[in-house]
């Protein structure tokens, strides 16, 4: 059937990539892999109100064509993800579940609730379209610092998304933090090639002073089928999560390739 060959092919494929994984760890070199956030196909669905299309399939299709990871994020005022669709994630996603959450009791109670394998915490405001900018670590140390304990009591790794800025990766070390994802925003919205040569080094050297102080580091914001490959290519980086231009690229040409096409990307760039 199908539906069997397509799964024994995408785990022929995670073995290959896991192996990879190993020997690139051998020579001391990451290689970094595709996380997918399916928020956008939530977004979706509540501009209807209907029930459909559902980010829990849609995040079992990711797996499936190669993601390595599902990222999704329960915002406070349930613009996209509902507290249905987490419950359910943590269910049936088999890679890895990473749950972005800004810093409030009520989520905070969710995630502790239901154990994500990772939590990246984010900054939120109410009239943003998407998380705008990393969050001020050292301006809010104490409120960090006590919800990476609470994750910590549950075996809950956590990982902080800052800006491309060396003083909020200290500040993120200084809080406990286990990852920091580093924010790929304005190097993806650069406006010419001086610009994101710019951008790109800060988020390169943010990426590898993280990785020299023992923190493990993510990247992503804005990241499409033109940006991702020089970011991929960082050694110090684990792994990237995107979600609109997968997603953008999907309506197009179908979930299954659009993932397969950002995973190669990912792969080619690491090589
Ligand atoms: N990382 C974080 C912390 C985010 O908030 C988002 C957006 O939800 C992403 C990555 C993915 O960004 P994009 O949808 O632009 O790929």
């Amino acid at each position: 059937m199908d539906h069997e060959r397509s799964a024994a092919e995408a785990d022929l494929m995670r073995r290959r990539e896991e192996e990879l994984y190993q020997q690139l760890m051998k020579e001391g070199r990451l290689m970094p892999h595709l996380a997918i956030n399916v928020d956008h196909i939530a977004t979706l669905r509540q501009a209807r109100g209907i029930d459909e299309p559902d980010p829990v399939l849609a995040a079992g299709i990711c797996e499936l064509a190669g993601a390595c990871g599902i990222v999704a994020h329960l915002r406070e005022d349930r613009r996209h993800m509902q507290d249905r669709d987490i419950r359910l994630l943590r269910q049936t996603v088999k890679t890895k579940l990473n749950m972005e959450m800004g810093a409030a009791p009520e989520i905070i109670a969710i995630a502790l609730d239901i154990h994500p394998d990772m939590v990246t915490l984010v900054p939120e405001k109410r009239q943003e379209l998407t998380t705008e900018g990393g969050l001020d670590v050292a301006g809010q140390h104490k409120k960090i610092s006590r919800v990476i304990k609470d994750m910590h009591q549950e075996n809950i790794p956590v990982s902080l998304f800052i800006d491309p800025d060396q003083n909020q990766v200290q500040a993120a070390l200084e809080a406990g933090a286990d990852f920091v994802e580093i924010h790929t925003g304005r190097y993806c919205d650069a406006e010419n090639e001086d610009e994101r040569n710019r951008e790109f080094d800060l988020v390169a050297e943010a990426a590898l002073f993280a990785y020299n102080q023992g923190l493990r580091v993510n990247a992503g914001h804005g990241l499409n089928y033109q940006t991702t490959a020089r970011i991929a290519a960082l050694d110090s980086i684990e792994e990237l999560s995107i979600g609109h231009a997968v997603m953008a690229r999907a309506i197009i040409t179908g979930l299954t390739e659009a993932v397969r096409e950002m995973a190669a990307i990912i792969r080619q760039a690491a090589l």
